[in-house]
């Protein structure tokens, strides 16, 4: 019996060190310390042995069992360690495939960087205005039809209070703040009481720009613009000034660009035009500039606006502005 166990220690001891991973050291403790082991099982020979043998026997079986189980509880420690051991913390990690910044700030950084580049300050601004930054000081009294169209969410306290409808709403306090001749852009979400689609969303971003000098002119404007758009979409583009209205501006128009996408041949986007629309902009009106105390008789300037997500969504070809408003990261690989 003594041969049998001693053999039965043998192999375990053997097994023991090929064992290389916790996987292996379980099968060996169930195969050799297990409930259905050899060792598990011998005291059951005890009975037929007389009383010396027994404490003879079992002494040594004692020792031998306490020894594998010793020496499975060591292997055990060693191998868990192994496993830390094994993390190698200088391994490269895999990399993370979408830029970390949303489309909507990277592009309002581009943007920005654009204008400053061309002579633009950059100017931080409130999202909540008064009813006479919003409307009164462009030139829209109370029952200006035009106030319709900007139409938006107004606070109950303080009264008179909205979230501002467009960047235009700082105009006059730009131009208090800053004395001509001077440049400046005012990017920043606006507001509007509108259903959403794939085209309107009720916030979105604007960039105003507001040029005013001693001759500030149109041709100024069109140049900035062809400037902006060819370094922002990197493409020469051609510019287009259409007529339109605006009371904060006089003569207003709307400024339309050679389409992206089919180079002015026509396709569905422009709706076959061969031209997009981008922006609104005009010569700023006398009367906004006596708002903001400057002499309309010896100063003269343009404003534009523009829609920040409009341009993305030409840029990166997307057609439902709500992706650019939501969680999904998708969008972001773009
Ligand atoms: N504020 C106008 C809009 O939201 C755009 C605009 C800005 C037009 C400046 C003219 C001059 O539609």
């Amino acid at each position: 019996m003594i041969e049998e166990l001693e053999k039965i220690k043998k192999s375990a001891l053997k097994e023991l060190n090929s064992v290389k991973n916790l996987d292996d050291l379980e099968k060996w403790r169930v195969n050799f310390l297990g409930r259905k082991s050899f060792l598990a099982n011998f005291p059951k020979q005890f009975k037929n042995l007389s009383p010396e043998e027994k404490v003879r026997i079992g002494s040594f079986y004692n020792q031998i069992k306490t020894e594998l189980e010793t020496l499975y509880q060591n292997k055990k420690e060693e191998l868990s360690q192994k496993i830390e051991v094994l993390f190698d913390f200088d391994h490269p990690g895999s990399k993370f495939s979408f830029p970390s910044l949303p489309l909507i700030q990277t592009n309002l950084k581009r943007i920005i960087d654009i204008f400053r580049d061309l002579g633009f300050y950059v100017i931080d601004s409130n999202y909540l205005v008064s009813e006479y930054e919003n409307f009164d000081s462009l030139n829209m009294p109370p029952y200006h039809p035009a106030r319709d169209m900007w139409d938006t969410i107004w606070l109950k306290k303080p009264n008179k209070y909205l979230l501002r409808t467009h960047t235009s709403a700082f105009q006059v306090p730009f131009l208090l703040k800053f004395k001509p001749p001077v440049r400046g852009i005012v990017p920043g979400k606006v507001f509007r009481f509108e259903a959403t689609d794939a085209r309107h969303d009720f916030e979105f971003y604007q960039i105003e720009g507001i040029s005013v000098s001693e001759n500030s002119n149109f041709s100024h404007l069109r140049f900035i613009f062809k400037e902006f758009f060819k370094r922002y979409f990197e493409k020469n583009l051609e510019i287009r000034f259409r007529p339109s209205y605006f009371p904060f501006t006089e003569p207003s128009v709307e400024v339309d660009l050679s389409c992206l996408l089919c180079q002015g041949k026509g396709c569905l986007v422009c709706k076959f035009s061969g031209w997009l629309e981008v922006a609104g902009a005009g010569m700023i009106h006398p009367f906004v500039l006596k708002q903001a105390k400057i002499d309309p008789n010896k100063f003269q300037g343009y404003a534009f606006g523009t829609g920040l997500e409009r341009l993305i969504m030409l840029k990166y070809e997307i057609n439902d502005i709500r992706l650019l408003h939501s969680a999904d990261l998708r969008t972001n690989e773009i």
